[in-house]
C-alpha cells in the first residue's frame, strides 16, 4: 500500500526507473525545474511523503533525505536508509515561520528577529521541542532543529505535503552531503522512493545550526549563514570551536569528529598560502617513485601555482575547489570536489584549508571533519626562504 502510492507515475515526467536495494524499495528519479516545479511532480513527492515514503528533496544547501517528520515509521525508515545512528537528530523542514509555533515552544524574541532577516534561508535554529515532534526526530533531546529551506522546490512539496519535513543530508551516514542526484542516487540508490533532480544546489554546504537554548546562542555547526552576518543581527553569537569532544557529543551528537569523509585519507594543511604550498611541495616531492598517486585539493590559485612549481606529473591529480577571492564558490564546489578525488584512484589526499572567513569557515570545519585528526598546522606567515616567484600568492 504504502510503496504502491510512492510509486505512481506522473505521465508528463516520465521517470528514470533505479535499482531496487536491500530496502525494497524502486528509486524513482524525477526532473523537476528549479524555480518553476511542475505542479504534478510536486503532488506526487507530496502524496508519497504524507504515505510514509522517503523523498529526496533539493533545498539551497543540499539535497536532504525527506520523510513526514511526525510519523515515527517515516523517521525511521530515514535511519535505516542512511545508515545513520539513532543518536544523531534530524533538522525538522516547515514552509513558514508561521510553522515555528507548532513545533517549537518558548520561541524567544531573538529567534522571531534571526527568522525574519534569514528564512527562508540556509539557518537551523534550536528551540525547546513540543511532545508533537517524536523523540526519535531529535534523538530522545528536549530541543528540536528547525529551518525554512529557500529552495522553490523544497518550498512547494513541503507545503503540498502539509507536514513538517524531517531531513537530513541525502548521503550515507558520514560520506559527503550531495549537491547533486548524481551524489544522492551513488549513496542510495535503492534505498529512496523519490529523487526529485532540480541540478546543482546553490550554496554546497550545510544550513548553519544555531542554538538559541543557551545563552549567548551558540554556532553548533557554521553553515550556509556566516557567522559575521549572524553577528550583525545578534552582536554575542558564540562559535563551537572543539571537535569530537566527548562532553560536547552529548549536546549536539551529530558534530564528532569523522564526518562528510572521503574513502580516500584526507590530510588538512592549513595555513599562511605560501607556507602551505611549500609544504604540499615537499610532501609531492618525498613521494615520488614511490608508484602511488596523490590527489590534492586545493583552492584554484594554489593548485595554479603547485603546478606550476612541479609540472605535469602521473603522480599527482589536482582537484580545485573554487578560489581564495570566491569562498561562496569554494563552498558550492567542495562537496563534488572531494566525490570526484576520491573515486579518481589516487591513494592518499592532501586538501588545502580555506581562510575560515565568511563561507570559508563552513568550509573549513567540513575539511576538518573529513581529515578526523589528521590537520597540519604550518608554521610561518611568509617565506623564511626564497620561494619561486610561481609560488608567491597572488591574492
Ligand atoms: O542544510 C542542511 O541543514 C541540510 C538540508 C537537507 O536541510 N540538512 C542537514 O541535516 O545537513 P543533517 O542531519 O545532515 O545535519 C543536521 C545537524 C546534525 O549535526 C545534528 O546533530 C544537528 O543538526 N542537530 C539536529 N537536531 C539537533 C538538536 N536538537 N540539538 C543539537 N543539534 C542538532
Ligand atoms: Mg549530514
Amino acid at each position: 500500500m504504502l510503496v504502491q502510492r510512492c510509486a505512481s507515475v506522473t505521465p508528463a515526467n516520465p521517470p528514470s526507473i533505479h535499482n531496487e536495494g536491500m530496502s525494497g524499495r524502486r528509486t524513482r528519479v524525477l526532473a523537476v525545474d528549479r524555480t518553476h516545479p511542475d505542479p504534478a511532480v510536486v503532488a506526487e513527492a507530496a502524496t508519497c511523503l504524507r504515505a510514509g515514503g522517503l523523498v529526496v528533496i533539493p533545498t539551497e544547501t543540499v539535497y536532504g533525505l525527506g520523510a513526514n517528520a511526525l510519523s515515527p515509521v517515516a523517521v525511521a525508515a530515514i535511519f535505516a536508509a542512511k545508515g545513520r545512528p539513532f543518536t544523531d537528530p534530524l533538522i525538522v523542514h516547515v514552509s513558514g515561520v508561521d510553522d515555528l509555533e507548532a513545533i517549537a515552544r518558548d520561541i524567544p524574541p531573538v529567534a522571531r528577529r534571526l527568522a525574519s532577516q534569514f528564512w527562508p534561508g540556509p539557518l537551523t535554529l534550536i528551540l525547546p521541542k513540543r511532545d508533537v515532534v517524536p523523540a526519535s526526530v531529535t534523538a530522545g533531546l528536549a530541543t528540536v532543529a528547525i529551518r525554512v529551506p529557500a529552495h522553490p522546490v523544497a518550498r512547494a512539496v513541503i507545503a503540498a505535503a502539509g507536514v513538517p519535513v524531517a531531513a537530513p543530508s541525502a548521503n550515507l551516514y558520514s560520506r559527503p552531503s550531495p549537491t547533486q542526484a548524481a551524489h544522492v542516487l551513488a549513496d542510495l540508490d535503492g534505498r529512496v522512493d523519490i529523487v526529485l533532480d532540480a541540478g546543482p544546489t546553490d550554496v554546497g554546504v550545510e544550513s548553519t545550526v544555531l542554538d538559541l537554548t543557551v545563552v549567548p546562542p551558540i554556532v553548533r555547526r557554521p553553515g550556509g549563514v556566516t557567522l559575521e552576518a549572524l553577528r550583525a543581527v545578534v552582536p554575542g553569537v558564540e562559535l563551537l570551536t572543539r571537535y569530537g569532544d566527548s562532553r560536547e557529543a552529548q549536546t549536539s551528537p551529530g558534530q564528532l569528529l569523522r564526518h562528510y569523509a572521503p574513502q580516500t585519507r584526507l590530510t588538512l594543511i592549513d595555513g599562511h598560502a605560501e607556507a602551505v604550498r611549500r609544504y604540499v611541495v615537499t610532501e609531492i616531492q618525498a613521494r615520488a617513485g614511490h608508484g602511488a598517486r596523490v590527489g590534492v585539493l586545493a583552492p584554484a590559485e594554489d593548485v595554479g601555482a603547485l603546478r606550476a612549481v612541479l609540472g605535469e606529473r602521473l603522480d599527482v591529480v589536482w582537484q580545485a575547489y573554487g578560489a581564495r577571492r570566491d569562498p561562496v564558490r569554494g563552498a558550492h564546489e567542495l562537496f563534488d570536489a572531494l566525490r570526484v578525488l576520491d573515486r579518481s584512484g589516487i591513494a592518499e589526499m592532501l586538501a588545502i584549508a580555506p581562510e575560515p572567513v565568511g563561507l570559508g569557515l563552513a568550509v573549513h570545519d567540513r575539511l576538518t571533519r573529513a581529515a578526523a585528526g589528521r590537520v597540519v598546522h604550518v608554521e610561518g606567515t611568509g617565506p623564511s626562504e626564497p620561494v619561486p616567484s610561481e609560488m608567491r600568492d597572488r591574492r
